[in-house]
């Protein structure tokens, strides 16, 4: 078993993370062996949620990239995205230390824990809606265990919708907006941003100062103190 997995075996065992083995995705886990065949070095398991339990900031992505995350086993860490998302959590004091990319870059996370709605590496970055329903079993898990949580952040749309089945609610009734903040019915905060992706950056769908927008509201949600 290669470093990677060493240190994921532990984190596996925390609540909703998928055990490295998981096999509820065919697709997934053909593109899964796959993977291992082609990059043997790379992490190629259902990526771990990453960050403190006792967070108010439930933090939820898409799904690991292919070179990213499912290189390094890390949520972001090694994906484009991650570029603009860990230094703003540095920047809101959201996570302490240096951001390198690197599973242990040493970077800890303050008040706040990111994860996947699906926690495997879907090919061409695209899950399905049987993937992300499959999954969902895991997400409903770890939001159970995070009694602290006060604020969902949904990166995209399918992290948005993830939220709202999750806890029941109608899609009708809680529109994904940009920087749009909705109340569930169990008065935990669902805060919606355009995903960090290099599409979106790219094409200026998504500037930092729109991302730092959504973090703006968070910080004034959560108080100063945190
Ligand atoms: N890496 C992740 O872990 N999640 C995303 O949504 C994108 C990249």
């Amino acid at each position: 078993m290669s470093n990677l997995s060493l240190i994921n075996k532990n984190r596996e065992l925390l609540p909703g993370n998928a055990p490295l083995d998981c096999g509820l995705c065919p697709r997934l886990v053909a593109f899964r062996t796959e993977n291992k065949e082609k990059y043997p070095d790379f992490f190629n398991g259902p990526v771990p949620a990453f960050g403190d339990f006792n967070a108010e900031l439930l933090i939820i992505g898409l799904a690991p990239g292919l070179k990213g995350a499912n290189r390094t086993g890390r949520p972001f860490t090694g994906d484009y995205a991650g570029d603009l998302l860990y230094p703003t959590l540095l920047k809101y004091n959201f996570a302490s230390g240096q951001f390198q990319a690197r599973i242990d870059d040493g970077l800890t996370l303050k008040n706040a824990i990111i994860t996947n709605a699906v926690r495997c590496v879907p090919p061409q970055n695209k899950t399905t809606g049987a993937e992300e329903s499959t999954c969902r079993p895991y997400l409903i898990e770890q939001i159970e265990k995070l009694t602290k949580i006060r604020i969902i952040l949904a990166l995209g749309l399918v992290a948005h919708n993830a939220v709202l089945s999750t806890f029941g609610e109608k899609k009708s009734a809680f529109k994904f907006g940009h920087n749009r903040m909705h109340t569930l019915s169990n008065k935990i905060k669902l805060i919606d941003s355009y995903h960090c992706s290099r599409y979106n950056t790219n094409t200026g769908r998504l500037t930092t100062e729109m991302f730092e927008d959504v973090f703006n509201q968070i910080k004034n949600y959560l108080g100063s103190e945190n």
